[in-house]
């Protein structure tokens, strides 16, 4: 089966190379020639563990190639996926479409015979029938199909979600599209995948119930959190004892700094909107984006009152910068408000990070960045855990004690147990947990 992929970004590359890793050919393809360039010389611009090896493998045999031009891959294609960015419009928070709505252009007109088209981007509801309605007056003659199929790949867990996924979204109600789509993922339904066919606004629709019913559990969790500094409450063990209610499930509930991200913040927005837009507003998730956009801010005062009430003139350690874990992405990454936070109280932020430094220097003020988390701790007031990187785990905390001119550590990912903490005579401050003070 002939693929293309339009958009050689996270979804389009992880798809695209998946996709070739299941025996189909894909033609990946993207605007930007430094981009194609670079993966042509073998270069993958994203980090995500395990795809650099699958890219090489299905290059090696042929099944993966990439292209700055879309005609000629497009017009032998059965299916071109669209996985171009869909970013929050400015001004007004709805997802921009203005690429989605180019790529169906230039596709449309490329095209010969029965082909597929596939948003694999988030696009809003309706987006499937606009690009439809292109298609039928723009391009007269023109046989496509526009079919939706989301994606629910991980940061970082990719390449294990696009293989084992929980379900595999269709939207189509077209026959001769239902099948091709089947052929697509017939390696996955093999793996016993369900494939789940729906309507194509459906479809558009799940992925963002999905996203943002994901986006509000853990808010929930991290109000609870609050809540459990209040009274003496012990925020881990209260997900552990909802987890275990099988109706509520254990994933999810991991209090934190507050969500960020390529997907929910923008998601959950562009929910809001449309929502609003059809007069049936979510205020649920109206107040799910409000409180984790404070949440953050608040996280900064809270490493603050660690600190005494006040950081100026203060060392700040904060240890990890990206939104989450094995990942380089900064996108609305919590540390932005949090250091931001810091420096407006006059603190000095010293900064590591395993893979996101590069991206956060375009991001960040004034932070100075180390080489490791022993070499930001000298002489600082405080550590403060922002992301939990694997390598943040298992810290020499005497080492650590001996570097810092005052022990503390503000925790704000829960990865700590307490009495490592304490027994080296550290103050520690979690989220949703009891301070111990040294
Ligand atoms: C998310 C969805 O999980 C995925 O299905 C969708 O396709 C894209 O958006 P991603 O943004 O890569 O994936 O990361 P995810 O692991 O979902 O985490 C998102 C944010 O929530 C991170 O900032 C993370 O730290 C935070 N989070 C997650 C918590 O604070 N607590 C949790 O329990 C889980």
């Amino acid at each position: 089966m002939r693929i293309v992929m339009i958009g050689s970004g996270y979804v389009g590359l992880v798809s695209g190379a998946c996709l070739a890793d299941f025996g189909h050919h894909i033609t990946c393809v993207d605007k930007s020639e430094a981009k194609i360039d670079a993966l042509e010389r073998g270069e993958v611009p994203i980090f995500e563990p395990g795809l650099d090896a699958i890219i090489e493998h299905n290059r090696a045999a042929g099944r993966l190639d990439f292209s700055k031009d879309l005609a000629a891959p497009v017009a032998d294609a059965d299916v071109v996926f669209i996985a171009v960015g869909t970013p929050s419009r400015r001004g007004d928070g709805h997802a921009d479409l203005s690429y989605v709505y180019a790529a169906a252009r230039e596709i449309a007109a490329a095209v010969s015979g029965f082909t597929v088209v596939v948003t694999k981007s988030t696009v809003p509801v309706g987006t499937g029938d606009e690009i439809e309605r292109i298609f039928r007056e723009e391009f007269p003659g023109k046989d496509i199909a526009v079919v939706s199929n989301p994606e629910f790949l991980r940061e970082g867990a990719a390449i294990t979600d696009f293989k084992r996924p929980d379900r595999i979204v269709i939207g189509t109600e077209d026959a001769r599209a239902t099948e091709v789509m089947r052929e697509v993922y017939r390696p996955l339904y093999l793996n016993e995948a369900p494939l789940y066919f729906c309507e194509r606004r459906t479809s558009e629709l799940i992925k963002y119930a999905a996203n943002a019913f994901l986006a509000m559990k853990i808010t929930f969790i991290n109000e609870i959190a609050d809540l459990c500094e209040q009274i003496g409450a012990d925020v881990q063990k209260v997900a552990k004892g909802i987890g275990m209610d099988k109706r509520i499930g254990d994933k999810f509930l991991h209090a934190g700094p507050g969500y960020g991200g390529s997907c929910f913040p923008k998601d959950t927005l562009a929910l809001v909107k449309t929502a609003q837009d059809y007069d049936s507003p979510m205020r649920l998730i109206e107040t799910t984006v409000a409180i984790n956009d404070n949440r953050k801010r608040a996280m900064g005062r809270k490493v603050i009152a660690a600190c005494g009430g006040s950081v100026r003139g203060k060392k700040i350690a904060v240890l990890g910068l990206t939104f989450k874990p094995n990942t380089d992405d900064m996108r609305d990454a919590p540390s932005i408000t949090i250091i931001q936070a810091l420096l407006d109280g006059g603190a000095t932020v010293h900064a590591y990070d395993p893979e996101g430094m590069e991206a956060a220097k375009e991001m960040l003020g004034t932070v100075t960045y180390g080489t490791d988390p022993y070499e930001i701790a000298e002489g600082a007031d405080a550590i403060v855990l922002v992301t939990e990187w694997d390598e943040f785990r298992a810290l020499d905390f005497k080492r650590l004690k001996t570097a810092m001119k005052n022990p503390v550590v503000v925790d704000l990912r829960n990865v700590y147990p307490v009495t490592e903490i304490t027994r080296h005579g550290f103050s520690h401050f979690a989220v949703g947990k009891k301070t111990e003070k040294r």
